[in-house]
Protein backbone atom coordinates (compact mmCIF):
# COMPACT_ATOMS: atom_id res chain seq x y z
CA UNK A 1 0.00 0.00 0.00
CA UNK A 2 1.71 3.54 -0.86
CA UNK A 3 2.05 5.29 1.66
CA UNK A 4 0.28 8.68 2.28
CA UNK A 5 2.45 11.84 3.19
CA UNK A 6 1.16 15.12 4.52
CA UNK A 7 1.41 18.24 2.12
CA UNK A 8 1.16 21.59 2.49
CA UNK A 9 -1.86 22.79 -0.30
CA UNK A 10 -2.44 26.47 0.76
CA UNK A 11 -0.60 29.33 2.36
CA UNK A 12 -2.38 32.73 3.77
CA UNK A 13 -0.61 35.58 5.73
CA UNK A 14 -1.33 38.78 7.55
CA UNK A 15 1.02 41.47 8.65
CA UNK A 16 0.04 44.66 10.54
CA UNK A 17 0.19 47.92 8.29
CA UNK A 18 2.17 49.81 10.26
CA UNK A 19 5.82 50.04 9.57
CA UNK A 20 8.07 50.52 12.59
CA UNK A 21 11.52 51.65 9.80
CA UNK A 22 15.20 51.63 11.48
CA UNK A 23 14.67 55.64 11.27
CA UNK A 24 11.91 55.77 13.19
CA UNK A 25 13.59 53.25 15.81
CA UNK A 26 16.43 55.88 15.71
CA UNK A 27 14.47 58.51 17.42
CA UNK A 28 13.59 56.03 19.85
CA UNK A 29 16.48 54.73 21.33
CA UNK A 30 20.15 55.16 20.91
CA UNK A 31 20.57 53.17 18.05
CA UNK A 32 21.00 53.75 14.08
CA UNK A 33 19.98 52.39 10.71
CA UNK A 34 24.03 51.29 9.74
CA UNK A 35 24.09 48.66 13.02
CA UNK A 36 20.97 47.37 12.79
CA UNK A 37 21.03 46.87 8.72
CA UNK A 38 24.53 45.57 9.05
CA UNK A 39 24.08 43.37 12.17
CA UNK A 40 20.46 42.03 11.61
CA UNK A 41 19.47 42.37 7.83
CA UNK A 42 16.48 44.25 9.67
CA UNK A 43 15.28 47.47 7.63
CA UNK A 44 11.48 47.80 8.73
CA UNK A 45 9.02 45.65 10.86
CA UNK A 46 5.13 45.99 10.97
CA UNK A 47 3.82 46.62 14.74
CA UNK A 48 -0.22 45.56 14.91
CA UNK A 49 -1.53 48.89 16.84
CA UNK A 50 -5.68 48.16 16.52
CA UNK A 51 -6.55 48.35 20.14
CA UNK A 52 -7.81 45.46 22.28
CA UNK A 53 -6.44 43.05 19.49
CA UNK A 54 -3.96 40.46 20.11
CA UNK A 55 -2.52 37.47 18.13
CA UNK A 56 -5.74 35.99 17.46
CA UNK A 57 -6.72 38.92 15.67
CA UNK A 58 -3.70 37.92 12.91
CA UNK A 59 -3.86 34.42 12.66
CA UNK A 60 -7.87 34.87 11.77
CA UNK A 61 -6.95 36.84 9.12
CA UNK A 62 -3.74 34.67 7.97
CA UNK A 63 -6.54 31.83 8.07
CA UNK A 64 -9.42 33.43 6.33
CA UNK A 65 -6.73 34.70 3.86
CA UNK A 66 -6.05 30.80 3.41
CA UNK A 67 -9.46 29.40 3.32
CA UNK A 68 -10.65 31.83 0.34
CA UNK A 69 -7.37 31.01 -1.70
CA UNK A 70 -8.01 27.54 -1.38
CA UNK A 71 -11.89 27.98 -2.01
CA UNK A 72 -12.69 25.71 1.06
CA UNK A 73 -14.82 26.25 3.98
CA UNK A 74 -14.01 26.18 7.35
CA UNK A 75 -16.46 23.37 8.22
CA UNK A 76 -14.29 20.96 6.51
CA UNK A 77 -11.04 21.76 8.85
CA UNK A 78 -10.61 18.74 11.36
CA UNK A 79 -8.00 20.44 13.40
CA UNK A 80 -6.54 24.17 14.15
CA UNK A 81 -3.31 24.51 16.04
CA UNK A 82 -1.97 27.75 16.44
CA UNK A 83 1.96 28.09 17.00
CA UNK A 84 2.82 31.36 19.45
CA UNK A 85 4.94 32.35 21.61
CA UNK A 86 2.20 35.51 22.69
CA UNK A 87 -1.13 33.98 23.25
CA UNK A 88 -4.18 35.83 23.64
CA UNK A 89 -3.87 34.97 27.43
CA UNK A 90 -2.21 32.86 29.38
CA UNK A 91 -4.99 30.24 29.99
CA UNK A 92 -7.26 30.36 27.43
CA UNK A 93 -6.06 28.71 24.17
CA UNK A 94 -5.58 31.09 21.09
CA UNK A 95 -6.19 28.70 18.86
CA UNK A 96 -9.89 27.69 20.16
CA UNK A 97 -10.84 31.33 20.26
CA UNK A 98 -9.40 31.54 16.39
CA UNK A 99 -11.40 27.95 15.21
CA UNK A 100 -14.68 29.68 16.64
CA UNK A 101 -14.27 33.00 14.64
CA UNK A 102 -13.29 31.67 11.41
CA UNK A 103 -16.06 28.92 11.69
CA UNK A 104 -13.84 25.48 11.94
CA UNK A 105 -17.03 24.38 13.76
CA UNK A 106 -16.06 20.41 13.63
CA UNK A 107 -12.41 20.82 14.37
CA UNK A 108 -10.90 20.72 17.67
CA UNK A 109 -7.82 23.84 18.74
CA UNK A 110 -5.28 23.92 20.49
CA UNK A 111 -1.44 26.23 20.65
CA UNK A 112 1.70 25.07 21.01
CA UNK A 113 4.50 27.26 22.33
CA UNK A 114 8.53 26.18 21.50
CA UNK A 115 9.49 29.93 20.87
CA UNK A 116 10.83 30.62 17.53
CA UNK A 117 10.40 26.82 16.38
CA UNK A 118 6.39 26.41 17.34
CA UNK A 119 5.98 26.56 13.68
CA UNK A 120 8.67 24.42 13.02
CA UNK A 121 7.12 21.62 15.13
CA UNK A 122 3.68 22.77 14.92
CA UNK A 123 4.45 21.18 10.83
CA UNK A 124 5.49 18.14 12.37
CA UNK A 125 2.49 17.93 15.01
CA UNK A 126 0.28 18.41 11.26
CA UNK A 127 1.73 15.66 9.44
CA UNK A 128 1.65 13.02 11.98
CA UNK A 129 -2.21 13.71 12.47
CA UNK A 130 -2.12 13.77 8.51
CA UNK A 131 0.00 10.53 8.27
CA UNK A 132 -1.28 8.51 10.84
CA UNK A 133 -4.82 9.20 8.42
CA UNK A 134 -6.52 10.39 11.44
CA UNK A 135 -7.76 13.55 10.19
CA UNK A 136 -7.41 15.05 6.43
CA UNK A 137 -7.42 18.76 7.06
CA UNK A 138 -5.13 20.24 9.46
CA UNK A 139 -4.77 24.16 9.46
CA UNK A 140 -1.56 25.35 11.44
CA UNK A 141 -1.12 29.38 12.21
CA UNK A 142 2.27 30.98 13.32
CA UNK A 143 1.26 34.10 14.70
CA UNK A 144 2.38 36.19 16.98
CA UNK A 145 2.57 39.79 18.25
CA UNK A 146 6.03 40.28 19.76
CA UNK A 147 5.12 44.26 20.02
CA UNK A 148 3.35 42.91 23.22
CA UNK A 149 6.07 41.60 25.43
CA UNK A 150 9.23 43.84 24.00
CA UNK A 151 10.67 46.50 25.70
CA UNK A 152 10.73 49.88 23.87
CA UNK A 153 13.12 51.47 25.59
CA UNK A 154 15.97 48.11 25.68
CA UNK A 155 17.66 48.83 22.08
CA UNK A 156 18.87 45.14 22.45
CA UNK A 157 15.52 44.03 21.37
CA UNK A 158 13.27 46.41 20.36
CA UNK A 159 15.06 46.77 16.97
CA UNK A 160 14.49 42.96 15.96
CA UNK A 161 11.13 42.05 16.55
CA UNK A 162 7.79 42.65 14.57
CA UNK A 163 4.28 41.29 14.58
CA UNK A 164 2.91 39.20 11.58
CA UNK A 165 1.08 35.52 11.18
CA UNK A 166 1.07 33.41 8.33
CA UNK A 167 -0.91 29.91 7.56
CA UNK A 168 -0.63 26.90 5.94
CA UNK A 169 -2.76 23.75 4.91
CA UNK A 170 -1.44 20.18 5.57
CA UNK A 171 -3.57 17.26 3.62
CA UNK A 172 -2.81 13.92 2.43
CA UNK A 173 -0.73 12.89 -0.71
CA UNK A 174 -0.79 10.36 -2.52
CA UNK A 175 2.35 11.18 -4.34
CA UNK A 176 4.91 11.30 -2.19
CA UNK A 177 5.17 15.02 -1.93
CA UNK A 178 4.95 16.89 1.15
CA UNK A 179 6.88 16.23 4.70
CA UNK A 180 9.89 14.20 4.26
CA UNK A 181 11.79 13.82 6.81
CA UNK A 182 12.50 16.18 10.65
CA UNK A 183 15.19 16.44 13.10
CA UNK A 184 13.74 17.98 16.25
CA UNK A 185 15.80 18.88 19.33
CA UNK A 186 15.42 21.49 22.25
CA UNK A 187 18.37 22.12 25.71
CA UNK A 188 16.64 23.27 29.07
CA UNK A 189 20.16 25.36 28.93
CA UNK A 190 18.87 27.97 27.07
CA UNK A 191 16.58 29.37 29.24
CA UNK A 192 19.21 31.58 30.90
CA UNK A 193 20.04 33.69 27.74
CA UNK A 194 16.63 34.39 26.31
CA UNK A 195 13.11 34.22 28.74
CA UNK A 196 10.49 36.38 30.21
CA UNK A 197 11.08 36.18 33.72
CA UNK A 198 7.89 36.75 35.00
CA UNK A 199 4.01 36.17 34.68
CA UNK A 200 4.45 32.22 34.90
CA UNK A 201 4.79 29.95 37.78
CA UNK A 202 8.05 30.72 39.14
CA UNK A 203 7.61 34.17 39.58
CA UNK A 204 3.51 35.50 39.13
CA UNK A 205 3.17 39.08 38.02
CA UNK A 206 3.42 42.00 41.09
CA UNK A 207 4.17 45.07 41.23
CA UNK A 208 7.75 44.40 41.74
CA UNK A 209 7.57 42.29 38.58
CA UNK A 210 6.14 45.09 36.04
CA UNK A 211 8.11 47.70 38.38
CA UNK A 212 11.25 45.63 37.32
CA UNK A 213 10.36 45.20 33.76
CA UNK A 214 10.64 41.75 34.59
CA UNK A 215 7.26 41.24 31.57
CA UNK A 216 9.68 42.20 28.64
CA UNK A 217 11.82 39.58 26.56
CA UNK A 218 15.16 39.37 28.04
CA UNK A 219 17.76 37.86 25.28
CA UNK A 220 21.30 38.00 25.83
CA UNK A 221 22.03 38.12 22.12
CA UNK A 222 25.72 37.08 21.74
CA UNK A 223 24.72 33.69 23.37
CA UNK A 224 22.16 32.91 20.97
CA UNK A 225 23.47 34.27 18.33
CA UNK A 226 26.18 31.57 18.88
CA UNK A 227 23.90 28.67 20.07
CA UNK A 228 21.60 29.76 16.89
CA UNK A 229 24.33 29.51 14.20
CA UNK A 230 25.85 25.90 14.83
CA UNK A 231 23.08 23.92 15.76
CA UNK A 232 20.90 25.60 12.85
CA UNK A 233 23.51 24.71 10.28
CA UNK A 234 24.39 21.79 11.90
CA UNK A 235 20.86 20.56 11.32
CA UNK A 236 20.28 21.45 8.02
CA UNK A 237 23.68 20.04 6.97
CA UNK A 238 22.59 16.76 9.19
CA UNK A 239 18.99 16.32 6.90
CA UNK A 240 20.68 16.76 3.79
CA UNK A 241 22.78 14.34 4.43
CA UNK A 242 20.47 11.55 5.86
CA UNK A 243 18.34 12.37 2.66
CA UNK A 244 21.46 12.37 0.44
CA UNK A 245 20.82 15.63 -1.03
CA UNK A 246 23.39 17.51 -2.53
CA UNK A 247 22.92 21.19 -2.85
CA UNK A 248 21.89 21.12 -6.33
CA UNK A 249 18.94 18.96 -5.42
CA UNK A 250 17.99 21.59 -2.56
CA UNK A 251 16.08 24.51 -4.36
CA UNK A 252 15.21 26.63 -1.45
CA UNK A 253 16.25 26.80 2.08
CA UNK A 254 13.58 28.32 4.47
CA UNK A 255 15.01 29.40 7.43
CA UNK A 256 13.88 31.44 10.46
CA UNK A 257 14.46 34.95 10.46
CA UNK A 258 16.56 36.02 13.61
CA UNK A 259 19.34 37.32 12.06
CA UNK A 260 20.58 37.73 8.65
CA UNK A 261 24.05 36.30 9.53
CA UNK A 262 22.93 33.35 11.33
CA UNK A 263 20.79 32.41 8.11
CA UNK A 264 24.16 33.11 5.79
CA UNK A 265 25.98 30.84 8.04
CA UNK A 266 23.58 28.08 7.61
CA UNK A 267 23.18 28.40 3.98
CA UNK A 268 27.31 28.56 4.03
CA UNK A 269 27.46 25.45 5.39
CA UNK A 270 24.98 23.62 3.46
CA UNK A 271 26.71 25.03 0.25
CA UNK A 272 23.46 26.62 -0.93
CA UNK A 273 23.69 29.89 -3.33
CA UNK A 274 22.13 33.16 -2.12
CA UNK A 275 18.91 32.74 -4.30
CA UNK A 276 18.11 29.39 -2.93
CA UNK A 277 17.43 31.31 0.23
CA UNK A 278 14.13 32.72 0.90
CA UNK A 279 14.67 36.20 3.24
CA UNK A 280 12.25 38.58 3.98
CA UNK A 281 13.72 39.80 7.26
CA UNK A 282 14.60 42.88 5.60
CA UNK A 283 10.23 43.91 5.96
CA UNK A 284 9.25 42.14 9.19
CA UNK A 285 12.16 41.57 11.50
CA UNK A 286 11.83 38.65 13.70
CA UNK A 287 7.79 37.36 13.64
CA UNK A 288 8.75 34.43 15.77
CA UNK A 289 5.99 31.86 14.92
CA UNK A 290 5.02 34.01 11.47
CA UNK A 291 8.53 34.06 9.87
CA UNK A 292 8.37 30.63 8.68
CA UNK A 293 5.09 30.37 6.93
CA UNK A 294 5.86 34.44 5.84
CA UNK A 295 8.26 33.40 3.80
CA UNK A 296 6.03 30.70 2.14
CA UNK A 297 3.18 33.38 1.85
CA UNK A 298 5.70 35.81 0.34
CA UNK A 299 7.76 33.65 -2.18
CA UNK A 300 4.51 31.22 -3.11
CA UNK A 301 4.39 31.79 -6.58
CA UNK A 302 8.31 30.82 -7.11
CA UNK A 303 7.62 27.54 -5.32
CA UNK A 304 6.85 24.51 -7.74
CA UNK A 305 5.50 20.87 -7.55
CA UNK A 306 8.44 19.02 -6.33
CA UNK A 307 10.70 21.63 -5.12
CA UNK A 308 13.26 19.85 -2.17
CA UNK A 309 12.82 22.54 0.88
CA UNK A 310 14.65 22.47 3.96
CA UNK A 311 13.01 24.67 6.28
CA UNK A 312 15.33 25.38 9.56
CA UNK A 313 14.99 26.93 12.56
CA UNK A 314 16.30 27.93 16.16
CA UNK A 315 14.28 29.94 19.01
CA UNK A 316 14.05 30.13 23.06
CA UNK A 317 13.71 26.91 25.47
CA UNK A 318 16.37 25.78 23.21
CA UNK A 319 14.26 24.80 20.67
CA UNK A 320 15.80 23.92 16.73
CA UNK A 321 15.61 21.83 14.00
CA UNK A 322 15.28 21.27 10.13
CA UNK A 323 12.26 19.88 8.31
CA UNK A 324 12.53 19.14 4.66
CA UNK A 325 9.63 19.10 2.31
CA UNK A 326 8.38 18.29 -1.17
CA UNK A 327 6.04 21.48 -2.33
CA UNK A 328 3.13 19.79 -3.75
CA UNK A 329 1.93 22.75 -6.17
CA UNK A 330 1.85 25.48 -8.18
CA UNK A 331 0.17 28.84 -7.76
O1 LIG B 1 14.80 34.10 17.18
C1 LIG B 1 15.18 33.57 18.40
C2 LIG B 1 16.63 33.44 18.54
N1 LIG B 1 17.28 34.73 18.56
C3 LIG B 1 18.35 34.94 17.82
O2 LIG B 1 18.72 34.09 17.04
C4 LIG B 1 19.08 36.25 18.01
C5 LIG B 1 20.57 36.00 18.12
N2 LIG B 1 21.37 37.17 18.41
C6 LIG B 1 21.55 38.18 17.53
O3 LIG B 1 20.94 38.20 16.47
C7 LIG B 1 22.57 39.25 17.85
O4 LIG B 1 23.31 38.83 18.97
C8 LIG B 1 21.97 40.66 18.13
C9 LIG B 1 21.42 41.24 16.84
C10 LIG B 1 20.89 40.55 19.17
C11 LIG B 1 23.06 41.58 18.63
O5 LIG B 1 24.13 41.64 17.69
P1 LIG B 1 25.65 41.39 18.17
O6 LIG B 1 26.48 41.56 16.98
O7 LIG B 1 25.70 40.07 18.88
O8 LIG B 1 25.88 42.60 19.13
P2 LIG B 1 26.40 42.56 20.64
O9 LIG B 1 25.31 42.19 21.57
O10 LIG B 1 27.68 41.80 20.71
O11 LIG B 1 26.75 44.09 20.84
C12 LIG B 1 27.81 44.74 20.11
C13 LIG B 1 27.81 46.20 20.47
C14 LIG B 1 27.71 46.48 21.97
O12 LIG B 1 28.49 47.63 22.26
P3 LIG B 1 29.94 47.47 22.88
O13 LIG B 1 29.77 46.75 24.17
O14 LIG B 1 30.73 46.70 21.87
O15 LIG B 1 30.39 48.90 23.04
C15 LIG B 1 26.26 46.79 22.17
O16 LIG B 1 26.03 47.60 23.29
O17 LIG B 1 26.67 46.82 19.88
C16 LIG B 1 25.93 47.51 20.90
N3 LIG B 1 24.52 47.47 20.55
C17 LIG B 1 23.93 48.34 19.74
N4 LIG B 1 24.38 49.43 19.09
C18 LIG B 1 23.52 50.12 18.31
C19 LIG B 1 23.59 46.57 20.96
N5 LIG B 1 22.40 46.85 20.40
C20 LIG B 1 22.58 47.95 19.65
C21 LIG B 1 21.72 48.72 18.85
N6 LIG B 1 22.25 49.80 18.20
N7 LIG B 1 20.42 48.43 18.69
Amino acid sequence: MKKTTAAITAVGGYVPDFVLSNKVLETMVDTNDEWITTRTGIKERRILKEENAGTSFMAIKAAEDLLQKRGIEASEIDFVLVATATPDMPVASTAAYVASEIGAVNAFAYDLQAACSSFLYGMSTAASYIESGRYKKVLVIGADKMSSIIDYTDRTTCIIFGDGAGAVLFEPNEEGLGLQDEFLRSDGIGRQFLKIDAGGSILPASEETVKNKQHYVFQDGKSVFKFAVSNMADVSALIMERNNLTKDDVQWLAPHQANKRIIDATANRMGIEAEKVLINIDRYGNTTSATLPLLLYDFEKQLKKGDNIIFAAFGGGFTWGSIYLKWAYNS
